[in-house]
């Protein structure tokens, strides 16, 4: 599910697409803007001289209509404004800047533009020269999301520390600190308050991390429960021989020059693996240029072709294993003797804890059917390989449901679960809809017991990638218990007077995983008066922090009591914080930076009329409110009534 080309594209409305033929004269402001493609459909690649671009700068500061796209931005809108002569050595310097920031982050394959209407070429990442671009839209600013950025603003901030940070780390396991456990809290309380508490149909439960291994059993993870694993002998490394793919280079005769592989999320650096594929062709005294490359997953690899294929670690062929099944399942003793009768295991999914408790909560709850069980918390999957920061983990914790219904019901249900979680992803979470995809799992891949699987997928800075799944199991894991334990897990049908076992529709979300799509999605960059900033645009209702107050000035008594009385009053709702150090605007930016949704300022003013100034961080925008009107303009704008 890897986003091959990397190309990340936002639909232009109709009304302000452009052909490639208008895009020379729009070429100015594309250069001010950033590198981008024209129209609907991504353009290739075109590289400019700086004389080219000297002449397009000239010629566009007669205005016309590129002066409409610029009017629209409050940052570009003065560059016109200044004589012809400046604009070049501006425009060069400015060029160069970009340029160079371009380089910075490595391994960025993604442009997020947040509300740009433009599409991006990301192969331009690789040239130092300016693709061109037509930006429409009204804010232009043009960024590269890199994952190394990303990183180390979450860690700047407090959002996410690598465990065991002091000792050098542990691999596949991450920390959260004061921002991030607030951010993961509100994600899981809101997921809760839909889910079950806003629902007549939901109930929760929490159950046991450890439970009987007969429950593993059953459920077949002790024996299914794996990912296939290749070893590479030469650097020790492991891999999920699904997630390394591996393609056969052809010369231009159909010649057999040797193979190339890569891991899945390396697979868009299409430069470096035609590089490699070049080197074969010419070691094996082909004829260039080479095929295309066809890659396929390792998996799927002839046993007797392994001892070709180049690991990913070190390039050399001959060094990988066969693919072997490895269980991802964590185990354990319980108890102070360590045998084989004491091994249990950390479960991999909260579900069997809900399908475990099926019986306990029709017995105890009233609940007909349809009606879903649910609950949040840790899993533990020993992964082979976790990559992509808290994207895939060892220990994570997941938010499901399993919603037993009536099987002729599944595929309604179903559908319906699937746009409850969409909305949940776009209305609560704030996830930007146009990085929101879905993939639906072949028949041939889904597990033999399974209706159909669903995923919600996310547009990470490192691919399209699962975000969450919507299964429908069909009455396998109910059954299972059912036969394993020799206790009844029916439900009456009061129409006509049988028992059956309930089908179920399962919607599973990992909390970690949508943390990073929100961060991703929330994440932006753009200039406040002339100067850069940092944005994490969270909906207000997850944002960790709600409210920042800030005394205008600290040294004056009367002041500081008024914003400390507010603060006071604002924290029994929501989690504010209250700043008191340093020049207003650098405590916006540094508010915005956590994504705070409202800074409330008390001033002089407040003194004399009661009223405090609000600032949002979007627009930036301040409005004076009387104090007594405020707790309800912010319970309308965080809590939406
Ligand atoms: N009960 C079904 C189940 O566990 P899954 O697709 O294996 O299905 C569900 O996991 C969700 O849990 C995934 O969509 C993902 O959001 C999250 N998840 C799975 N493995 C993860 C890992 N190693 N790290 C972080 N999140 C993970």
């Amino acid at each position: 599910m890897s986003e091959p080309a990397a190309l990340w594209a936002r639909p232009i409305p109709a009304s302000q697409t452009h052909t490639p033929a208008t895009a020379t004269s729009r070429l100015a402001p594309a250069f001010l803007q950033g590198r981008v493609g024209v129209g609907a459909e991504p353009i290739p690649l075109q590289t400019f001289a700086g004389s080219e671009f000297m002449e397009a700068a000239r010629t566009n500061t007669d205005g016309f209509d590129a002066q409409d796209q610029i009017e629209g931005n409050p940052n570009m809108g003065s560059l016109w404004g200044v004589p012809s002569l400046l604009v070049v050595p501006m425009a060069l310097a400015w060029l160069y800047k970009r340029w160079a920031a371009m380089r910075q982050p490595q391994g960025a394959q993604h442009f997020f533009s947040p509300d740009a209407h433009c599409t991006v070429d990301v192969s331009a990442l690789e040239s130092p020269a300016v693709s061109m671009a037509t930006v429409t839209g009204e804010r232009t600013q043009q960024y590269v999301l890199s994952m190394d950025d990303l990183v180390s603003l979450c860690k700047r901030r407090g959002f996410v520390y690598q465990a065991s940070d002091l000792y050098g780390g542990f691999a596949g396991f991450w920390d959260y600190g004061p921002l991030g456990v607030e951010l993961k809290n509100q994600i899981k309380a809101k997921w809760w308050k839909k889910m079950v508490q806003l629902r007549d149909d939901v109930v929760g439960i929490d159950s046991a991390i450890i439970g009987s291994p007969k429950v593993w059993e059953a459920s077949g993870h002790l024996a299914g429960f794996s990912d296939p694993m290749v070893d590479c002998k030469e650097s020790n490394q492991r891999f999920r021989a699904d997630q390394v793919l591996y393609s056969a280079v052809l010369d231009a005769e159909g010649k057999q020059c040797g193979y190339v592989s890569c891991q899945q999320d390396e697979v868009s650096n299409e430069k470096a693996l035609a590089k490699k594929a070049k080197k074969l062709v010419k070691e094996a005294g082909g004829k260039g240029p080479h095929q295309p490359l066809n890659f396929k997953e390792l998996i799927d690899c002839p046993v007797e072709l392994i001892d070709q294929i180049p690991s990913p670690a070190t390039g050399n062929p001959g060094t990988l294993t066969p693919p072997r099944d490895f269980n991802l399942m964590f185990s354990t003793n319980v108890g102070p003797v360590v045998a084989d009768s004491s091994t249990a295991f950390l479960r991999p999914e909260t579900a069997q804890g809900i399908f475990t408790n099926f019986k306990n909560v029709m017995d105890t709850s009233r609940v007909s059917l349809p009606f879903g069980i649910a609950q949040i918390g840790k899993a533990f999957r020993n992964e082979i390989t976790p990559r992509n920061f808290i994207f895939r983990s060892r220990e994570f914790e997941q938010m499901e449901i399993e919603y037993f219904i009536k099987e002729d019901d599944w595929e309604r249900c179903h559908q319906e679960w699937l746009d409850t979680m969409h909305k949940f992803l776009m209305e609560t979470c704030g996830l930007r809809p146009e990085l929101v995809g879905t993939e639906v799992h072949a028949q041939d891949k889904l597990a033999h017991y399974a209706r159909a699987c669903t995923d919600l997928t996310f547009h990470f800075p490192f691919g399209e990638q699962e975000l969450l799944g919507v299964a429908a199991r069909g009455c396998y894991d109910l059954t299972q218990h059912a036969n394993a334990s020799g206790r009844k897990l029916e439900v009456n049908d009061q129409q006509t007077k049988t028992k059956f076992i309930p089908h179920v529709i399962e919607p599973s979300l990992g909390v970690d995983r949508l943390f990073l799509a929100v961060l991703c999605s929330a994440y932006d960059e753009d200039e406040i008066g002339g100067e850069k900033r940092t944005v994490l645009r969270f909906s207000p209702e997850i944002a960790p922090v709600k409210v920042l107050v800030l005394p205008l000035v600290k040294n004056n008594e009367d002041i500081m009591g008024r914003a400390k009385d507010l603060f006071e009053r604002l924290r029994m709702r929501w989690n504010c914080t209250m700043d008191i150090t340093g020049a207003i605007g650098r405590r916006y930016r540094r508010g915005d930076e956590a994504g705070v949704p409202f800074c409330v300022t008390v001033d002089f003013d407040s003194l004399e009329d009661g009223t405090v100034t609000v600032r949002d961080r979007d627009s930036t925008e301040q409005k004076r409110v009387s104090e007594d009107e405020l707790i309800a303009e912010l319970t309308k704008a965080i809590d939406g009534y």
